[in-house]
């Protein structure tokens, strides 16, 4: 117990050495509060500054996707090499163990599916993030969607109710179908989020000036894998992102539709925060698959 008499006396000042006055390690994220910055450090790795999150949330729109049928059986086994996980509430509480600790990008807004018209999608209850222990909140924008003001209000609703609580907002670039996937939109809605409060933005990667997607977006870019391609092309997309600036991937279908999705998750882990090639990543893919079968 605390004595008030017969103490050491206070003797370590540190005169002469400058306090520490600690920086903060991702883009415009320096005057965030401390549970921000603390949440942000579990999504992206303070020691590479990037994250592998592996997202699993299509079934909100999709239905039962192609690799997500008994997420019981292909998510578990790849929780364990996932830096963070991109989810619903409704597969957290059915099949991530709660003594998964690692950090949950929620899946926050939620509304249409792909049978009638994406983005006409409203926001859950900040306290049932809270209750989940989320590290993140994922919102879909539809920037030049006509579900686009709906959208943007669901994100500042978002940034708002988090900042309350302080937990970070993952603006989601939703692309449309009638949407063309170019660096000119990718920058204009990844900078719509940013100004809107998102602290981290998923887009998605294109060949043609990504880096300037990158440059002018305010905050950490994450990219999305997209449809499935072949494993070399997948950790291509991701070197490539990496190299022009993006923070690391929420990759999905190139992940859990793989031949052997440990091994791509760990192959994608090697690129985005091993620096390795996407030829090295794929070596390291065949030998770990070969290792399984
Ligand atoms: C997008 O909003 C979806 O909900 C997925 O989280 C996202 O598309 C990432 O998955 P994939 O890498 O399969 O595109």
């Amino acid at each position: 117990m605390a004595e008030a008499q017969g103490n050491i006396d206070s003797k370590d000042f540190g005169l002469g050495i400058p306090q520490n006055n600690q920086g903060y390690y991702l883009k415009g994220s320096a005057h965030l509060e401390w549970g921000m910055k603390d949440r942000l450090a579990r999504v992206f790795s303070p020691a590479t500054g990037k994250t592998v999150m592996l997202a699993f949330d299509h079934g909100y729109i999709m239905g039962p996707t192609s690799g997500l049928e008994r997420m019981d059986l292909t998510i578990v086994p790849l929780l364990a090499h996932a830096d963070c996980l991109m989810c619903t509430r409704g597969a957290l509480r059915q099949i991530v163990p709660p003594t998964f600790t690692k950090p949950i990008s929620l899946r926050f807004s939620a509304g249409s599916t792909v049978l009638t018209e994406l983005n006409d999608e409203c926001v859950m209850d900040i306290e049932e993030a809270v209750r989940l222990n989320a590290s993140m909140l994922a919102v879909m924008v539809g920037v030049g969607s006509k579900h686009e003001a709906l959208t943007v209000r669901n994100l500042t609703a978002t940034v708002d109710a988090g900042s309350r609580h302080g937990i970070p907002v993952l603006g989601v670039t939703a692309v449309g179908k009638e949407l063309v996937r170019d660096a000119r939109y990718l920058a204009m809605a990844s900078r719509v989020c940013a100004e809107n409060g998102a602290h981290v933005v998923k887009t998605y990667y294109c060949d043609e000036g990504f880096e300037k997607v990158a440059a002018t977006c305010p905050v950490p870019i994450v990219i999305a894998g997209g449809k499935k391609l072949p494993e070399l092309d997948a950790l291509k997309m991701a070197r490539n992102a990496i190299d022009q600036g993006a923070c690391g991937v929420d990759m999905g279908r190139n992940i859990f539709q793989a031949d052997n999705p440990i091994a791509m998750i760990q192959a994608v882990k090697a690129v985005v925060h091993d620096n390795e090639s996407a030829e090295k990543g794929l070596e390291l893919y065949n030998t770990l698959k070969n290792e399984k079968e």
